[in-house]
């Protein structure tokens, strides 16, 4: 049985990956969370290697969504409106998360309209479909972009162009939304995703971590941490942002020696 007053997020893409990350930290951090992906048997395998690892307070409850698909959304939220009964924080995780697309010249509208419905289309309907039941909690809003929302690599227009309008979309419903949702970004730069016992077998390069001016590449954690302060009134007085975790390095001049 849930306290009435645990505060619940609803997690998309959580079923590996910094989602994950996030609703472990989130759970650690008192929530109860509707964890969400389009992958259902690895949203249930996670639920449930989370309810084991995190020893919560809170409830775990794994829903199927996709979130570029506006059906799909609208049925989750009603199901989190049935089982969790309110919500209070919405982490617009999912992504497709390869920047590679080729050479622009030959990126086709098909690929283009798939990262995009899935990056930015995603976040702006599980956001909208979300916004009623955040109004009455106060809640936050939480998405996941990236610091290529900032600077590129070659070959990553579709990407880039789906982070950067992430940030753009967070800036429009912080505004819009005001003091009854606040809404901000965390752009993550590198985060190693793979399970600790491959992170453990198959580690990065010692320059890999070096080339960050923290002296490591981030964790799933490391956004998880930002997103517990986002969603919570300590940050109350922050909205319209975009966050970078990136271990510094954005901030980093590089000149060839
Ligand atoms: P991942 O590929 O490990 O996990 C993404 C999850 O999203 C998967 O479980 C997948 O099934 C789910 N998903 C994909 N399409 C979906 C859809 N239409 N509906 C619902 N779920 C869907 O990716 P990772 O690395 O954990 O990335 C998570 C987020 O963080 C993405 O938005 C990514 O762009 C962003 N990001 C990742 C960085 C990294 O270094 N890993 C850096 C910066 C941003």
């Amino acid at each position: 049985m849930i306290e009435q007053d645990t505060p619940v997020a609803l997690v998309t893409g959580a079923a590996r990956g910094i989602g994950k990350g996030v609703a472990a930290s989130l759970l650690r951090a008192g929530w109860s969370v509707a964890l969400t992906d389009i992958d259902e048997a690895a949203g249930q395998a996670a639920a449930e290697e989370l309810a084991r690892l995190c020893d919560a307070a809170g409830r775990i409850e794994f829903i199927v969504m996709d979130v570029a698909d506006e059906a799909s959304v609208m049925a989750c939220l009603e199901r989190v409106e049935e089982d969790f009964g309110r919500l209070d924080g919405l982490v617009n995780n999912a992504g497709i998360a390869d920047p590679d697309n080729g050479p622009v010249e030959q990126l086709s509208l098909e690929a283009w309209n798939r990262l995009l419905g899935t990056n930015l289309t995603g976040p702006f309907l599980v956001s909208k479909h979300s916004i009623n039941l955040l109004r009455e909690s106060t809640g936050a809003i939480v998405n996941v972009a990236s610091t290529r929302a900032l600077q590129s690599e070659a070959n990553t227009e579709a990407y880039a162009s789906s982070k950067g309008g992430l940030v753009a979309l967070t800036h429009a419903m912080a505004v819009s939304l005001g003091s009854a949702v606040r809404v901000n970004a965390v752009s993550p730069g590198w985060i190693d995703t793979r399970d600790p016992r491959q992170q453990h077998s198959d580690p990065l390069r010692q320059i890999d971590h070096q080339q960050h001016p923290v002296g490591r590449v981030g964790q799933p954690e490391d956004v998880g941490a930002m997103v517990v302060f986002l969603l919570s009134p300590a940050a109350g007085f922050i909205t319209g942002q975009n966050l970078i975790a990136d271990g510094g390095m954005t901030r980093q001049m590089i000149y060839v020696e």
